[in-house]
């Protein structure tokens, strides 16, 4: 489907004759004015007004739709189940994300043109697969892999081999099953602490320890293997240890070529000074300062080229965004994980740097003619700061309301785990809101930040003080 299927050339000509006795000559000539662009668009395959259904719910998937909802190739935008924040920019359905047959009929009754899956799950459950097995669903332009490409990030014993594979620098290691307990721990003794084991499968982003001494490593792994993360951890990835400051660099491939997104660096811990246990993201800074010239090379060059080549190499259709989760040892880049999907909350730092249309970047993605397109990025500083609820990432109370939200002027406050409740806008998550800003330097972007964070308040909201600190310190 190129063009909205309510306004095929076919339509569009049989509403311009019903209307041709009841319409003036100048509304006529409008009309075939109007029918002419329609046909022209069809013809050269040109998408006008197309709706699209983002799959998601977090601060990730406001700031997605946020960016979608300012593209002129815009009719509607759903959001499947979205949240407070998204309401704002688009209409709210009630479906999961896992719902495929419930995604696939709602498709069908609106006439969607195009699907954006924000988060890795349904992908890694073939929801692209699903899609193009029925015939009916097949033409809807959709971004997002397909389950074979999924697994860059849903098997970390894949993306390992397939980094082997390609000569994409990583941590050295070896994966074992259950079985092979007494070889993984003889591969432990071989390296230097600290120690990380992996879960093979998907773990909510907690399959990752990291551990200081031998005792405990062997002690975790033998938890693992026992189903400490159930099935994800039937097969355990152990790699050496590497030392660097870590990045998130960002594409979208159409499967041959790329554009690369603005890069980012988050922080994952809770407390300031990365201290305390692991987050979802509690902020995060783009551009990197790091990240120069002569470093983005090598990330292209030795990281993003060969892993779009090796996809395509081995059949891997691939269309969609591919987050690189990079460090950066001594000047250079190695790969620490790939995920099949924006990050969070980088994602919030990121869109208001895109210039461009991502909805055309989109289409150009589904269609594979992204060499035709170039991105355009705002040179500015991009941040985003975080508010969690009391006690996250450990237990937390929801539904409590969130005042001040009209009171943000110089930011965007992204919607993470909200939702409407009796009339009032309510914590439904542990990471609240995102507020992002933007600067002529990552000090400007974040006064705004915070000092807008500040205005928005709900009971036992906490943020960190420290986003962006050590990369001005660098
Ligand atoms: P992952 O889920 O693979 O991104 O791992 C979660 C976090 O663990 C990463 O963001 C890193 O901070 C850390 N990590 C993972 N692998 C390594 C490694 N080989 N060396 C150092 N830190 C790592
Ligand atoms: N911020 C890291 C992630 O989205 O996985």
């Amino acid at each position: 489907m190129k063009i909205r299927k309510n306004l095929t050339p076919d339509n569009i000509r049989r509403q311009s004759c019903c209307k041709k006795n009841i319409c003036s000559g100048r509304d006529s000539l409008y009309l075939y004015f109007l029918f002419d662009i329609f046909f022209v668009a069809s013809v050269l395959n040109i998408p006008i007004y197309m709706n699209i259904l983002l799959i998601g719910s977090g601060g990730r998937c406001h700031a997605l739709a946020w960016k979608i909802a300012r593209s002129p190739l815009l009719s509607k935008l759903y959001i499947a189940p979205g949240n407070a924040g998204t309401a704002s920019v688009g209409t709210n359905v009630a479906l999961k994300p896992n719902d495929f047959g419930g995604i696939a009929e709602f498709c069908l009754q609106t006439g969607i043109d195009m699907v954006v899956v924000g988060p890795e799950e349904p992908l890694v459950r073939g929801i692209r697969d699903y899609f193009a097995a029925n015939p009916a669903l097949r033409d809807i332009r959709f971004i997002g892999p397909f389950q074979a490409g999924a697994r860059l990030e849903g098997s970390k014993e894949f993306s390992k081999a397939f980094m082997v594979r390609h000569h994409i620098p990583t941590a050295r290691y070896r994966s074992f099953k259950a079985s092979e307990e007494a070889e993984a721990v003889g591969f432990l003794e071989t390296l230097q602490p600290p120690y990380v084991l992996k879960a093979d499968g998907l773990a909510a982003g907690k399959g990752v320890l990291i551990l200081s001494s031998r005792d405990e490593a062997v002690q975790e792994l033998h938890a693992m293997f026992a189903g400490k993360f159930g099935e994800a951890s039937a097969t355990v990835v152990i790699e050496e240890y590497l030392e660097g400051i870590e990045l998130s660099v960002f594409i979208l491939t159409d499967g041959t070529h790329y554009v690369l997104l603005p890069e980012a660096k988050d922080y994952k811990r809770i407390g300031e000074g990365d201290t305390g246990p692991n987050t979802g993201g509690m902020g995060a800074v783009s551009p990197v300062p790091f990240a120069d010239r002569t470093f983005m090379q090598k990330v292209e060059e030795r990281i993003i080229r060969p892993t779009v080549d090796g996809l395509r190499q081995e059949g891997i259709d691939y269309q969609g965004f591919i987050f690189f989760g990079l460090i950066n040892v001594k000047g250079d880049p190695m790969v620490i994980e790939y995920n099949v999907r924006m990050g969070d909350p980088e994602t919030e730092a990121v869109m208001p740097r895109i210039s461009s249309d991502i909805v055309e970047l989109f289409t150009a993605t589904a269609d594979r003619t992204l060499d035709r397109q170039q991105i355009a990025i705002s040179p500015q500083t991009a941040t985003t700061v975080m508010l969690v609820s009391g006690g996250y990432p450990g237990s937390y109370e929801k539904g409590k309301p969130i005042t001040g939200l009209d009171r943000v002027t110089d930011a965007i406050a992204f919607h993470a785990g909200t939702q409407w409740q009796d009339g009032q806008v309510v914590t439904a998550g542990g990471r609240v809101i995102s507020v992002s800003a933007m600067g002529g330097s990552i000090a400007e972007a974040l006064e705004k930040s915070n000092r807008n964070a500040a205005l928005i308040t709900f009971e036992g909201k906490y943020n960190r003080r420290d986003i962006g600190e050590d990369l001005q310190r660098l």
